[in-house]
């Protein structure tokens, strides 16, 4: 299948010999040969590589190929052009320093930046002077930045403060995730992504929402995740805002009043089972002969009646050092034993 060397030598060929052989020619090529197809590899692109439009199929011995910018034969638009014959490249307009093209057809793009994006045209011309054409695309993308999360609060309070956390900055067709100490989002109600997925929103935020938060953006050829960020959560700090002072204040009055309701309580008890005088407000159900004393009724021990009886009161005075101090030491000691 080895065509005629050149133009010159055609001329001396006799027609008919000429239109076998290219009967013969038009038979033998298969049809999958007809176009050539081009390649783009990588076929994603990262801003700063190297990129090939690869021309496949292209036919047999051609005289040239020229690449376009774009999808149109446009002599404004011509990146490169080469003849075979010759060995010569032709620079065009559109050519910008990065570009060169293989004697098979292939364009190499170096260090590729977003400008690059769009069509590339192949025009290939044969042998017979017939032209071939074919576009491929590069699509280049940038490498993502390092993300960085903010929030719109640095000191919030717990259970008050609405927090919005961002992860920024923003680039186009670039898909976002969050993770909270090392997991993905839990389910909750108060945990609100944005549409795009850059912010995230912790409504009336707690101490458990503290975080570590982390983002991660990611599109078609570069994943990128931020640092580690731990949200400042205040709220109020009860115990450790006393002093010790404040606690030993609190513990000695808590002591007191134990003590004083152990001491009453052994009054009331005392006096119930150990025959001191007293009335009954119903004397028919209180068989006691000493409940029947010509003073007026003393309404029993109750703890309101306490202070507006003297009667009651001298009671305990009277009572107090023998028994009363021994039972409610007594029941103190084991109360402060047990609250301690
Ligand atoms: C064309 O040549 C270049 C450089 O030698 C090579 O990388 C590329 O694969 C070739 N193209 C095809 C379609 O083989
Ligand atoms: C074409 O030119 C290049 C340099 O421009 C040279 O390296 C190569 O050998 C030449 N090829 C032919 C077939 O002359
Ligand atoms: C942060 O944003 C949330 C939601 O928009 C808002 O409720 C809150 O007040 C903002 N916080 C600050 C400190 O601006
Ligand atoms: C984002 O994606 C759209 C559609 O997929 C595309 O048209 C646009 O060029 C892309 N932008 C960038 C910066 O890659
Ligand atoms: C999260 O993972 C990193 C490394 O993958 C590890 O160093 C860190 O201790 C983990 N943190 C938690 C809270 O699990």
């Amino acid at each position: 299948m080895e065509p005629p060397s050149g133009p010159a030598s055609r001329r001396h060929v006799p027609w008919n010999r000429l239109l076998l052989a290219v009967s013969l020619l038009t038979f033998w090529t298969p049809p999958t040969t007809a176009q050539p197809t081009i390649e783009t590899m990588p076929p994603l692109a990262a801003e700063g590589s190297d990129v090939l439009l690869l021309a496949h199929n292209v036919a047999k011995n051609p005289l040239g190929y020229s690449w376009y910018r774009g999808e149109r034969i446009d002599n404004s638009q011509l990146i490169v052009s080469y003849r075979v014959a010759t060995n010569l490249t032709t620079k065009g307009p559109t050519h910008s320093g990065r570009e060169a093209l293989y004697p098979n057809g292939t364009l190499l793009i170096q260090s590729v930046t977003q400008k690059d994006t769009g069509s590339y045209m192949l025009l290939v011309t044969k042998d017979d002077l017939q032209t071939e054409r074919q576009t491929g695309q590069i699509h280049v993308h940038p490498v993502l930045p390092t993300p960085i999360i903010t929030s719109n609060n640095s000191k919030p309070w717990e259970h008050k403060d609405t927090v919005v956390l961002t992860c920024g900055p923003e680039t186009q067709n670039t898909s976002y995730m969050w993770w909270i100490s090392n997991q993905s989002l839990p389910k909750s109600t108060r945990l609100e992504l944005s549409e795009d997925k850059r912010t995230l929103t912790v409504v009336t935020v707690t101490r458990k929402e503290k975080g570590p938060y982390v983002c991660e953006t990611r599109n078609p050829v570069s994943i990128s995740r931020s640092d580690p960020f731990t949200l400042d959560v205040l709220w109020r700090e009860n115990t450790r805002a006393l002093g010790v002072g404040a606690i030993t204040g609190i513990v000695i009055g808590v002591l007191l009043v134990l003590t004083l309701l152990a001491v009453l309580g052994c009054f009331i008890f005392l006096h119930r089972y150990s025959g001191i005088p007293r009335c009954c407000p119903h004397p028919q159900v209180d068989p006691s002969p000493r409940g029947r004393t010509p003073h007026p009724p003393i309404s029993g021990l109750d703890l309101q009646d306490l202070p507006t009886s003297p009667r009651v009161f001298s009671l305990v005075l009277q009572f107090l050092p023998h028994q009363v101090l021994t039972c409610g030491s007594f029941l103190s000691t084991i109360l402060i034993y047990f609250v301690i």
